[in-house]
């Protein structure tokens, strides 16, 4: 397990910048409400076929060439974490259509690993894939705030959202939106 729930973030990531994504969405929502720390990370990479995706699921696999036997750890120590933490994990995939993962987990619970310096997260990405639109939604109740490493999102998104309330400088932006 990493000490950083952003060190899983871009863990994760990696597989999609892996897997030829040029659009890789990362979903970062807190609820102290309702107890509720959900992750998700969404790409429209090369997906999994079926067979691939089972033998994900059903242990630790690995297609990298590099490894010596077929054993992944991403995907294995996302999942520990978040059912350690009281949460589910789910991963979903198309082949040449993309792959979610979410994972949730109790924000309360003691054994959850601090969020972590998701902004290093987020560059290191832009920076291992400079071509690849990297976007960022980090909500904490009610606080919305989105980054696109391509300008084009944030307008396009800009433009139907009536109820922004805050810009930040650069390709980010914040919304507030009532609890
Ligand atoms: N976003 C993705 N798109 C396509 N295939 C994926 C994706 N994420 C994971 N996979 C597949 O699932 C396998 C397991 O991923 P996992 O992150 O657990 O391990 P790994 O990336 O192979 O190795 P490690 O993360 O330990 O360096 C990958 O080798 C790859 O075949
Ligand atoms: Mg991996």
């Amino acid at each position: 397990m990493f000490e950083e729930l952003s060190l899983h973030v871009l863990d994760i990531a990696m597989n999609s910048l892996a897997a030829g994504a040029t659009r890789v969405e990362v979903a970062v929502i807190e609820n102290v409400r309702h107890d509720w720390l959900i992750i998700r990370v969404r790409d429209n990479g090369r997906g999994m076929d079926e067979q691939t995706l089972q033998q994900v699921l059903a242990r630790n696999f690995s297609t990298k060439a590099i490894r010596k036997k077929s054993i992944g750890l991403g995907l294995a120590l996302l999942r520990q974490t978040s059912e350690m933490c009281g949460g589910t994990f789910h991963l979903r995939s198309q082949r040449d259509r993309g792959t979610s993962v979410t994972a949730s987990m109790r924000l309360s619970h003691v054994d959850r690993p601090p969020l972590g310096d998701l902004e290093a997260t987020i560059l290191a990405l832009c920076t291992a894939g400079p071509e690849v639109d990297v976007r960022l939604v980090y909500r904490s109740d009610g606080q919305t705030f989105h980054f696109s490493s391509q300008e084009s999102y944030c307008q396009e998104r800009d433009s139907h959202e009536p109820r922004r309330t805050q810009e930040t400088q650069g390709k980010g932006s914040a919304t507030s939106r009532p609890a």
